[in-house]
């Protein structure tokens, strides 16, 4: 099954639309007050979907998956590299990251870019997978499971460098066991740890 396929079946299924229905949840309540937002890493585009009121363009690295996005939303989808993004110096009141700095070569160049793309007091939320969760530490021993691929582990290590330009706070989010899902602050149980701030 291509990746792409593997998130439209995903979000498409019951428990994927309780984690999104959570994940937009969160998003909204940070970033609803930014006029114009970048989702890096987009995907098939369920946030810009289920965030229709939100402005926010869609950035990824697989045209695949900007395709599928395409036809979920009227959204702007921009095919990008988040380690040298194509835009300009303070082009955004708002950048969000869902599962995907943990799988980049470079994060470090990442959040180098999401500062440089901020307008000054810009916020920046990163929602990043929980390597010490049941719900990871199941997923992972699938042999063709997408965590598989995931490159940096160390939640602690990532909140430091992102926390050198942001006045960030960090918590645990999103409780998975089983097919429930719950609120937890429970670092066992969280399936994401969440670093935000604005930019300082
Ligand atoms: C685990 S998926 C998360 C997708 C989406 N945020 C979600 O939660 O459904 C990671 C995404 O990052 C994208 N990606 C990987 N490397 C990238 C890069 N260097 N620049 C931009 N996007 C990248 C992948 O194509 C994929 O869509």
């Amino acid at each position: 099954m291509s990746d792409v396929e593997k998130f439209v079946r995903f979000y498409e299924s019951d428990f994927g639309k309780k984690v999104l229905g959570r994940e937009t949840d969160y998003l909204y309540n940070e970033l609803r007050d930014r006029k114009k937002i970048l989702d890096i890493g987009c995907g098939i585009g369920s946030f810009e979907e289920r965030l229709a009121k939100l402005n926010i363009v869609g950035l990824d690295s697989s045209e695949e998956m900007l395709e599928k996005a395409r036809k979920r939303s009227d959204k702007k989808f921009v095919l990008g590299n988040a380690e040298n993004l194509d835009f300009s110096k303070g082009s955004f009141g708002g950048v969000f990251t869902v599962t995907t700095l943990e799988f980049l070569g470079s994060y470090k160049k990442a959040v180098d870019e999401v500062v440089r793309v901020l307008e000054p007091g810009g916020k920046f939320v990163a929602m990043i997978l929980n390597p010490e969760s049941e719900y990871f530490k199941a997923h992972a021993q699938k042999a063709d499971s997408y965590f598989r691929r995931i490159k940096h582990t160390n939640l602690k290590e990532i909140e430091s460098c992102i926390s050198k330009f942001f006045a960030t706070t960090g918590e645990y989010f999103l409780g998975i066991r089983g097919q429930d899902v719950f609120d937890t602050r429970d670092k066992n149980l969280a399936a994401l740890y969440v670093v935000k701030g604005v930019k300082v």
